[in-house]
């Protein structure tokens, strides 16, 4: 018999606090449902021009080469390795989460010779323990960490980095996928050769694009590679023929509706002003953290190493780790993640990023827990946890 008609598609709707995708505030819905131009009409390049010139102000750059690449944050990952990396070329990565062991692996597929700092999860890497790795080893090309390591929580500060870098004659990488838009970046102060991000988090838009600055020096090292990269399709200098110059030439059909989305989120984000914006991201992050500790749960991360955007947990003795997290979803159509490696089944990865950092929110996830956890059999003290993030939102 054949099948009948397939309904249309209305999914649930969901408050968005995991570690991203994050929610989406309904003009970049709207713009995303806006015609399709063609990949080379005059309009759509002087769209790509806005977003590229926006990009330039949130990643706090003059003058660095910006542009989303098609695909998500791994993808600017691979792109940022590919096209910096050659094969037998050396490259540190501070391997301080998920996210670090990812870029490690990213680059010895590149055929790099990868030489790692490892880090306890949940510390920052000492710039003592980066520069001995760089002095051990002669003519390290790159070195490569993540920002906000969206595994733990930990904001990785990057100026000791890039001037390590630097001193060694190295390149400096920065992940900046949970921070760009919830952290300042400052690209150029900083001295960042290379920075990759995604839509999805602290941007507010829909998964699916990376956004990358390239400087000065790192595009040098691209236009002088000996060989071509390994991939094509993330071939940066194939790319900025396309995102750049006078002349545009085709590379892929871009994903016109998540450019405009991009576009949307990145006025969003400009109208509030990223000052305001890190502000926000700030307020609700303390709040959060000053409620779960009232409940009576660990913290990973202390406050003066944590990305509010994103805050890990210690699922508590006693509870189990999925169903408290089913619970909430089905229940109060809340979504926050689980742990990720060592931290699967131990860790709960909430996140407030972007248009999910709100004080409702913050609220609403406290009063959740504040009901399911002793139904699992944590005693909590009944209206402790919304009482503390109250008090801090108000003093914030
Ligand atoms: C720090 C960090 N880097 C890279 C990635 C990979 O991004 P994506 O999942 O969008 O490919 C993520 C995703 O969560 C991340 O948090």
């Amino acid at each position: 018999m054949a099948p009948g008609p397939v309904e249309e598609l209305i999914p649930s709707h969901r408050t968005l606090l995991g570690p991203g995708p994050s929610d989406v505030d309904p003009r970049v819905l709207r713009a995303m449902s806006t015609p399709i131009l063609g990949y080379l009409d005059p309009e759509f390049i002087q769209i790509m021009d806005g977003v590229a010139e926006m990009l330039r102000e949130v990643f706090g750059t003059a003058d660095a080469f910006t542009l989303p690449v098609s695909g998500t944050g791994s993808a600017g990952m691979e792109a940022a390795l590919a096209n910096l990396l050659e094969p037998g070329d050396k490259a540190v990565v501070v391997e301080n989460g998920y996210f670090g062991l990812r870029l490690s692996e990213i680059a010895s597929r590149h055929g790099a010779e990868v030489i790692t700092v490892p880090v306890e999860w949940g510390q920052t890497a000492s710039p003592e323990a980066v520069e001995a790795e760089l002095k051990k080893h002669s003519n390290v090309k790159l070195l490569a960490a993540v920002h906000a390591e969206t595994s733990t929580g930990v904001l990785q500060p990057l100026k000791d980095l890039a001037k390590l870098a630097h001193d060694n004659d190295a390149l400096f990488l920065a992940d900046t996928v949970t921070s760009l838009g919830g952290s300042p970046i400052n690209f150029d102060e900083i001295d960042i050769d290379f920075a990759y991000s995604a839509t999805q988090k602290c941007l507010g838009s829909p998964p699916g694009m990376a956004p990358v600055a390239i400087g000065h020096r790192a595009l040098e090292v691209i236009k002088n590679r000996k060989e071509k990269p390994r991939s094509w399709y993330l071939d940066l200098g194939l790319l900025l023929q396309y995102w750049a110059g006078g002349t545009r030439v085709y590379h892929h059909t871009a994903p016109m509706s998540n450019i405009y989305a991009l576009r949307e989120s990145l006025r969003l984000v400009l109208e509030e002003g990223l000052e305001n914006r890190f502000a926000r991201h700030r307020k609700n992050g303390r709040a959060l953290r000053a409620g779960l500790e009232a409940l009576g749960l660990k913290l990973l991360v202390p406050e003066d190493r944590c990305t509010y955007q994103m805050t890990s947990v210690f699922v508590p003795d006693g509870i189990e780790d999925a169903p408290l997290r089913h619970r909430l979803l089905d229940e109060y159509k809340i979504e926050i993640g689980g742990g990720l490696g060592q931290f699967g089944g131990k860790m709960w990865r909430i996140g407030l990023m972007g248009e999910s950092s709100t004080a409702p929110n913050v609220l609403a996830l406290l009063s959740a827990l504040e009901t399911l956890l002793p139904q699992s059999g944590f005693e909590v003290a009944g209206g402790a946890g919304v009482a503390a993030a109250s008090k801090s939102l108000a003093a914030d």
